[in-house]
């Protein structure tokens, strides 16, 4: 790839540049120029930037001479999915790094991306292009992934912010969402990201959140992003999510994108002029404009691309993304790896040989070159590597039989089969969801009757989000979900099959049995204009493992070609409430004969609490690789937050004290160690009023011990009858009044004065 970045242009001020701009050009600067640049005010000496997706690869778009539109080829990496497998922040930067490095060689100011919206439905159709369905492994990969990026002298955009986890209606959804929720799923990620890696840009979300488009939500754009998480960047719109543009300024949205030729300069200067949009508001967006402008300029200039090194980097992502689902023995040991020597080896599958490595829509990258399963296999087995399609990829029946047919005679003479199977293009992309979990009939009837002639199936699967593998997976020994997997992901599957890697991914996202099993089933993706978030903080294994519900694969889990001992688990924590840490130490083995990674999962449950909580939750991951027989000590630090929970009355975070749980594993259900931990928290939680309970009363850290005395209520004899259990719901005031005298309204008044330190 050549460098065709054009002459920098000279610095600008940003301040001596607002102050010499007429009305006019500021309003205009608030949108951009066509599909992907930003305005110039060339007497100022104000350039224009570039923008382009985003996020596994550039998509630059270019018009030539005549007219004609078509993509920059650009590394295609792997898609997010298959990058968050990784669970590799070091790995993400790389990529982020590649990724800016490319971008930068286009003259491109800002990446569109990573997205990191959450999956709360496996059946979202652009799961691929995000990265979990846990805000922790969302926040800390696509800080990684920023970082990257941005070290190349190129913007990353933060998207989409917020509560976008549908494409169904995904204009115009309203996303109904409770602010516990928000804050706990949907928006802490998004929080990791822009207080730790602070990305050049955010952009919105095109559906409602709470009654309110995302393009002008005060709460989101201004409140939570600005105020409280101190966010200096721009916030530009989704292509076309703006509808009002004077109420998206006023809102805190920068840069509406595309731009519309100017015609919502007229509404924003008429809303100047009535009063209804502060000029302040639009000064501050300006301001934004011009940084971000001034920030690009200073990025670009020549910088060389190795496209060899960056399809290298691509294979190592893909294979590190890849996750080794089962590995069954097959005459004693376990399937995989299989032996390069084998001549018998064949490969089935329309997709080994037309890979499907990307997801549709805005991400689609064109791609510098592709490996696909059945070349790259061939290359280290031998070039005679049997091959038959077993299925077309249009659901085409009448040939799908004959393709079959085609297979099973071909795995008959076989010694192992590799089948590769997945989801066709049309059944998953941006734009609209999927409507079930399952692999097309035909692959799933191809496996069984393949599987009947020659058991030693492996399966690869290809998919950019969770596909149903409960029904057909017990026909095939070893199954490897390869994901979409970027361009270099047919050759990361050879070198995984053939143990010339060890597999290490490990899923984002759980694998259900079935739909019905679902958080969001019967929820998703509403109707009439609305989607309601009713399962709460209840998303992904949250959902699977507070219910107690059996799951196909868990959560963080991925098997390799070895094995790992957990020891010597250490938990302390320091400090209490709002300033503890918790400090975790244990000891991995790799206690099989290769090489592996193990990816150290740390989850916190607090089993009593004022308010439902998940019975565990990821706080803190490390991947840890390992020789043969080598022990690794590791040490983990969590913040206070990993303890609390978002209170909504106060506002805020808030750590409750009392019993937590620290588990440590290699999956949500792989939990090899345990240890409690008591955590002292805020104190006290309320001061009493006539409002208060009579339980909150007896619970008061400083005068319940009184309280109980004065009522009569002294210990848990007096709790524990139906009668005092009922006493409890009864209000402070209510007691006062029904108490008959043996309690009264001026003794409440001093216990309440008392539990206010007077
Ligand atoms: C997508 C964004 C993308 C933008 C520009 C929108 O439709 O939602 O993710 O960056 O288009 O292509």
């Amino acid at each position: 790839m050549t460098d065709d970045a054009s002459a920098t242009t000279p610095p600008f001020d940003v301040e001596e540049v607002m102050a010499d701009l007429t009305r006019e050009e500021k309003v205009a600067l608030t949108s951009g120029v066509g599909f992907w640049d930003t305005e110039a005010v060339e007497r100022l000496g104000v350039p224009s930037i570039m923008v382009s997706d985003g996020p596994h690869g550039l998509r630059k778009e270019v018009v030539g001479d005549d007219g004609t539109r078509s993509t920059l080829p650009a590394t295609c990496f792997p898609t997010a999915v298959a990058l968050g497998s990784t669970w590799d922040a070091d790995l993400l930067r790389e990529v982020g790094a590649a990724l800016g490095r490319e971008t930068r060689a286009a003259d491109v100011a800002v990446l569109l991306g990573p997205g990191i919206n959450i999956k709360r439905s496996p059946l979202c159709g652009r799961n691929f292009e995000y990265l979990s369905e846990d805000p922790h492994v969302s926040g800390v990969l696509g800080a990684a992934l920023v970082e990257g990026m941005q070290s190349e002298g190129v913007g990353a955009s933060l998207k989409h912010f917020a509560v976008n986890n549908q494409e169904t209606d995904r204009m115009r959804v309203d996303a109904v969402v409770d602010q516990r929720t928000l804050r706990e799923v949907y928006l802490a990620g998004f929080e990791h990201v822009v207080t730790r890696a602070r990305p050049w840009t955010v952009m919105c979300a095109y559906n409602r959140v709470n009654g309110t488009h995302a393009s002008r939500h005060h709460q989101l754009l201004t409140q939570v992003l600005r105020d409280e998480w101190g966010f200096d960047g721009l916030v530009m719109s989704d292509w076309g999510a703006v509808h009002d543009h004077p109420a998206a300024i006023a809102a805190g949205l920068d840069l509406r994108m595309p731009g519309v030729d100017g015609r919502s300069d007229a509404d924003v200067l008429a809303a100047l002029e009535d009063g209804s949009l502060d000029e302040a508001a639009l000064d501050a967006s300006v301001r934004r404009v011009l940084r971000l402008v001034e920030r690009g300029r200073q990025g670009a200039g020549p910088v060389d691309v190795d496209v060899d090194a960056h399809h290298a980097l691509a294979r190592e992502a893909a294979a590190r993304a890849a996750v080794l689902l089962k590995n069954d023995p097959v005459d004693g040991a376990p399937l995989l790896p299989l032996d390069e020597a084998d001549t018998g080896l064949v490969v089935v599958g329309e997709l080994a040989r037309t890979p499907r490595f990307q997801g549709a829509g805005s991400s689609q990258v064109e791609a510098t070159r592709v490996d696909d399963v059945l070349s790259s296999l061939r290359a280290v087995v031998g070039d005679d590597t049997g091959f038959a399609a077993g299925y077309t990829l249009d659901g085409d029946d009448t040939a799908d039989a004959d393709l079959r047919a085609e297979a099973v005679e071909l795995a008959r003479g076989a010694t192992t089969v590799v089948l590769v199977l997945g989801l066709p293009a049309a059944e998953e992309s941006e734009g609209f969801d999927r409507t079930h979990l399952r692999l097309p009939a035909t692959q799933t009837t191809l496996l069984a009757e393949v599987a009947q002639v020659c058991p030693r199936v492996v399966v690869v699967l290809a998919n950019g989000s969770a596909v149903t593998v409960t029904g057909w997976q017990d026909r095939a020994p070893a199954v490897l979900e390869a994901w979409l997997g970027g361009q270099a992901g047919g050759a990361a599957v050879a070198d995984l099959l053939v143990g010339r890697s060890a597999p290490s991914g490990r899923l984002t996202e759980t694998i259900p049995h079935a739909l019905e099993d679902t958080p969001a089933f019967g929820r998703f993706p509403g109707g009439l204009g609305q989607v309601v978030y009713g399962e709460g903080v209840l998303v992904g294994y949250r959902w699977y493992d507070t219910r107690g519900t059996d799951v196909a694969y868990p959560f963080g889990h991925g098997l390799t070609y070895t094995t790992f001992s957990y020891d010597d688990l250490a938990v302390t924590v320091d400090g209490e409430g709002a300033g503890s840490t918790v400090s975790v130490r244990l000891t991995v083995t790799n206690t099989g004969a290769r090489a592996g990674a193990e990816v150290v999962q740390v989850y916190v449950g607090d089993p009593e609490s004022a308010v439902q909580r998940p019975v565990r939750e990821l706080r803190a991951f490390v991947r840890v690789s390992l020789e043969p027989g080598e022990s690794r000590d590791v040490d983990l630090t969590l913040s206070s937050r990993a303890l609390a929970y978002w209170h909504e009355p106060k506002h805020r975070w808030f750590v409750e004290g009392g019993r937590f749980v620290v588990s440590v594993g290699g999956s949500s259900r792989d939990l090899r160690l345990h240890a409690d931990l008591d955590v002292v928290g805020e104190s006290p939680a309320e001061p009493l009023t006539t409002m208060s309970t009579v339980g909150e009363a007896l619970d008061d850290p400083v005068v319940g011990a009184r309280f109980a005395e004065a009522i009569g209520a002294d210990g848990d004899a007096g709790l524990g009858s139906h009668v005092a259990l009922m006493m409890r719901e009864f209000t402070l005031g209510q007691l006062a009044d029904f108490a008959q005298g043996r309690f009264d309204h001026a003794r409440l008044d001093e216990l309440i004065a008392a539990s206010r330190g007077a």
